[in-house]
């Protein structure tokens, strides 16, 4: 008894002591998603991949933040209608839903707010919130998904952005070889990852990339030891703010997945892991790393890659007559 007491005692302090050497690191694992409303996230997957909310009938959510790509487009600047090239790089839609706010410079406050922002925004998708929903109220499957999920006939931007936030949500990557190290898995990283983890903390990235999203939690001036030449003319969190303070600072992009997220910086500008960690040794430290630290920190950035998405690729109800045609 007396042994079986003094075994079970041993285990809650060594469970103990597990969560205190998680707690203490600056990063946490990920949690899987709670999908709160199935009906709802289902409906928003559908609305992701649907090109009719486009102008053109060419462009989805998924063109830009392809989730066979790590969700992003792998480009410098996002190509939109017509061709046109957005002036900022689109960051992953992976675990967006950890982000203290939306887009770089933080001006949608949640995923809800943010996802009526590219149907009409005219670099983008150039559509309109009315056309956007003329199209699904045309398309007799959607009328009776929407029904299903919010109970009345007449579909709102308010229900399809809710359903579109609701499928983001869902997209969060546990289970990292880094998470697992994290919670006592000691094999799953190398000697080299855990040098690189050693200097990513020790050099001072974990003051601006930490939490369990590793970034996207607040908003840091890029350039903070040397100015940084964007080729973008994006001015950062001052145009949400109006106050110079906040002139060039950015959201702390998550490096959750980065291996898969390149080209990195809100230009788009660094095309490789080792260029962004060397550009943000220099002016966000003052640090040249050697190409071995260098080396490291990138094998350990590649360590924070978790499970990616799995579902099935969801079919789109097909339009009615009444559908309005896209428009080239
Ligand atoms: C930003 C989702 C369509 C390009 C974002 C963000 C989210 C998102 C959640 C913020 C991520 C963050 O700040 O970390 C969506 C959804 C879409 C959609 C749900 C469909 C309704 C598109 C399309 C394009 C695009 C079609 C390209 C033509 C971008 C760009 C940004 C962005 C460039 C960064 C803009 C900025 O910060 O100023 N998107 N997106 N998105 N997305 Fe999309
Ligand atoms: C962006 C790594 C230190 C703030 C990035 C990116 C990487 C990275 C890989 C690009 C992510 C992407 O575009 O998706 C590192 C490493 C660091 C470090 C390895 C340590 C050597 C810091 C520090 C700060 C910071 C100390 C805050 C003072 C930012 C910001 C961005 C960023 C604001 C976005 C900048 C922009 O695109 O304008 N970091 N980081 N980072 N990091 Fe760091």
């Amino acid at each position: 008894m007396i042994r079986r007491m003094t075994l079970s005692l041993a285990l809650l302090l060594g469970m103990q002591a597990l969560d205190a050497q998680a707690a203490s690191e600056p990063i946490q694992p990920i949690t899987p998603a709670k999908v709160k409303d199935a009906g709802l996230a289902e409906l928003g997957k559908k609305l992701y991949f649907d090109t009719r909310l486009s102008k053109s009938g060419f462009i989805s959510c998924n063109s830009c933040h392809n989730l066979s790509l790590g969700g992003t487009d792998n480009l410098k600047t996002s190509i939109g209608h017509n061709w046109q090239k957005g002036p900022i790089n689109a960051p992953t839609v992976l675990n967006s839903s950890m982000n203290l706010a939306q887009f770089w410079d933080g001006r949608a406050k949640d995923l809800k707010a943010q996802a009526g922002g590219p149907i009409a925004n005219p670099g983008e998708m150039a559509f309109t919130h009315e056309l956007a929903v003329e199209v699904l109220q045309s398309i007799p499957g959607y009328v009776a998904e929407f029904k299903k999920v919010f109970g009345n006939d007449k579909v709102t931007i308010d229900e399809v952005t809710k359903a579109i936030a609701a499928f983001e949500e869902t997209l969060v990557t546990p289970n990292s070889r880094f998470d697992k190290w994290l919670k006592g898995d000691k094999k799953a990283l190398t000697k080299a990852e855990l040098a690189g983890y050693a200097l990513f903390k020790d050099s001072g990235c974990t003051g601006c990339h930490n939490g369990a999203a590793v970034g996207g939690n607040s908003f840091q001036k890029m350039g903070v030891v040397e100015a940084y030449k964007a080729s973008s003319p994006a001015e950062g969190r001052v145009g949400v703010t109006k106050d110079e303070a906040d002139r060039f600072n950015f959201k702390v992009p998550t490096l959750r997945n980065v291996e898969l997220t390149y080209p990195y910086f809100h230009d788009g500008e660094a095309a490789t892991l080792k260029q962004a960690v060397d550009t943000m040794g220099r002016i966000q430290l003052g640090r040249q790393f050697t190409d071995d630290e260098n080396g490291k920190i990138v094998a350990f950035l590649k360590s924070l890659t978790g499970d990616q998405p799995n579902f099935k690729l969801p079919i789109l109800p097909p339009s009615s007559d009444a559908t309005p045609r896209p428009v080239p």
